[in-house]
């Protein structure tokens, strides 16, 4: 959270002023120093105001002006999709969303990574994919990724828009569904172990009306991970909103049920299509929305200037072509000054749920082969996964097999980066073709998921 003294001061002052008449720990913004960019005047609350971001554009001025000027979250709009970073299987390339993330973490902004697992841009050889094939896949994009990016991302919107539209209220048909209903919270599991440090989002579109099945859907999803402690932090609402599909008079109470359950809540992608008075109306109303909710800590709009956006004839965005603040600029920035409860700093740490995950580390003895294997394990109730880290030793190897004994009644679900033998007892764990060279004193990783317990398992490392 950004903070200025100024802030801080009022905070402090305002703080105390409410506790003392009413015994309530609650922050009330005022617009007695009213923030004069989108970014300042959410922070005041402790909000953020972030923008989807190109990287093809940042050679723009303008752009690149605004972007600095005016927010304090950035979302890669295309960088780090799975088509983006793995566009042939297990070659990533980070190249254009480090761009982007490396700018905004030079200006002090943060990242929402967007997104981990979707059934849109998938690059080719996924899309071919299925079954255990294309779950193990996934996962490994998964671990892969967030593994990358550990301790940069402020929030991963780890799953994307995996149900239907319409009055059925049922998962999305989709490559990923049909590995299995269980893909949504082994995403979320993998990228729980992958970097502790990142809030966890669900992200969705068409789930801004509190009656639509869809919306219903997705709040028995999150219900359901936080009984079941399936990590999960937040929800996105992309919010993007046209005459076809307005601004729902019950926005804010979507945004308060989805609070209730114990997640912070983030408007996405917001765009709105207009212009004049009724758009400036309709962002004013969103923003409103937000700032009445305790735990919807932030807004990102999807793109900067009109011409930016991926629906450019609608002018949905708060700048004109040409850079300059709309109506609807205005509005939103009014209505960020007008005040609302402040988001408490507690749901702006990521703390770690009482449920896990736990991490152990276990290092096997130097194996006679050549190499030697340790286990890192991230465990929560009823499930773990486990990162195996293959080092050779004083000289270079060509492939290795390591073997571990799961403890009784534990099972492999998943796997990545090795061929296994079985899914539980004793399991030898073989390199696939892409990673059994290992250079002398050189480390590469396998990993794998499964059901039960992970404690207790020492590898032991053979190379050829
Ligand atoms: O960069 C190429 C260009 O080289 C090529 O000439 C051109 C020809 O079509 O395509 C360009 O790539 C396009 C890319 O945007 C960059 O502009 C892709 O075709 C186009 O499909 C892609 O669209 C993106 C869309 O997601 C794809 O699903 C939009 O920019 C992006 O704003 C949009 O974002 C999504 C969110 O991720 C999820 N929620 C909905 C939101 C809006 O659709």
């Amino acid at each position: 959270m950004k903070l200025t003294s100024r802030s801080v001061l009022r905070a402090v002052l305002v703080s105390t002023l409410v506790t003392a008449t009413t015994g309530a720990a609650v922050l009330l913004a005022t617009s007695a120093n009213a923030g004069t960019t989108l970014g300042a005047s959410a922070a005041e609350s402790g909000r953020y105001f972030g923008t989807a971001v190109a990287a093809g554009r940042l050679g723009d001025s303008t752009y690149a002006g605004l972007l600095q000027r005016e927010f304090d979250m950035v979302t890669a709009e295309n960088e780090m999709k799975i088509d983006a970073t793995e566009p042939n299987q297990n070659q990533f390339t980070y190249g254009n969303a480090d761009r982007i993330v490396n700018l905004a973490r030079s200006q002090g902004k943060r990242v929402r990574g967007h997104t981990l697992a979707w059934h849109s841009q998938q690059p080719g050889w996924m899309q071919n994919m299925s079954g255990s094939a294309l779950r193990s896949a996934m996962l490994n994009h998964v671990t892969q990724v967030a593994t990358y990016y550990r301790g940069k991302i402020y929030a991963w919107d780890v799953v994307n828009e995996a149900f239907q539209d319409g009055s059925s209220g049922a998962r999305r048909d989709s490559n990923l569904q049909r590995t299995g209903n269980d893909w949504i919270e082994a995403a979320f599991r993998a990228a729980r172990a992958a970097d502790p440090g990142a809030k966890l989002c669900y992200n969705d579109y068409n789930t801004d009306d509190w009656t639509h099945a869809k919306t219903q859907a997705v709040y028995r999803l999150v219900q359901d991970f936080k009984q079941r402690g399936v990590p999960i932090d937040c929800v996105g609402l992309q919010s993007h909103f046209n005459s076809q599909s307005p601004v729902p008079g019950n926005y804010q109470t979507t945004l308060q049920n989805f609070a209730n359950l114990g997640v912070d809540v983030q408007i996405t992608e917001l765009d709105i299509e207009g212009s004049g008075t009724a758009q400036a109306q309709n962002y004013e109303r969103v923003v409103k929305a937000c700032m009445a909710v305790t735990r919807c800590t932030g807004i990102t709009v999807w793109g900067i200037r009109d011409t930016d956006s991926w629906r450019a004839s609608g002018t949905p965005l708060l700048f004109d072509g040409s850079g300059n603040k709309k109506a609807a600029y205005t509005s939103t920035l009014n209505a960020l000054n007008s005040g609302g409860p402040t988001v408490p700093t507690s749901t702006t740490t990521t703390t770690t749920p009482p449920t896990g995950p736990t991490t152990t580390t276990t290092t096997s003895v130097p194996g006679p082969g050549g190499c030697t294997a340790s286990v890192s394990l991230n465990s929560w109730t009823g499930g773990f996964t486990a990162t195996v880290k293959v080092t050779a030793g004083s000289s270079a190897i060509n492939g290795w097999t390591v073997t571990l004994t799961l403890p009784s009644g534990s099972t492999v679900t998943n796997a990545w980066n090795a061929d296994r033998s079985g899914n539980s007892g004793t399991i030898q764990w073989r390199n696939v073709s892409y990673n059994g060279r290992v250079a002398a004193g050189q480390s590469t990783e396998f990993g794998f998921q499964g059901n039960g317990v992970g404690t207790g398992m020492t590898p032991t490392c053979s190379a050829s």
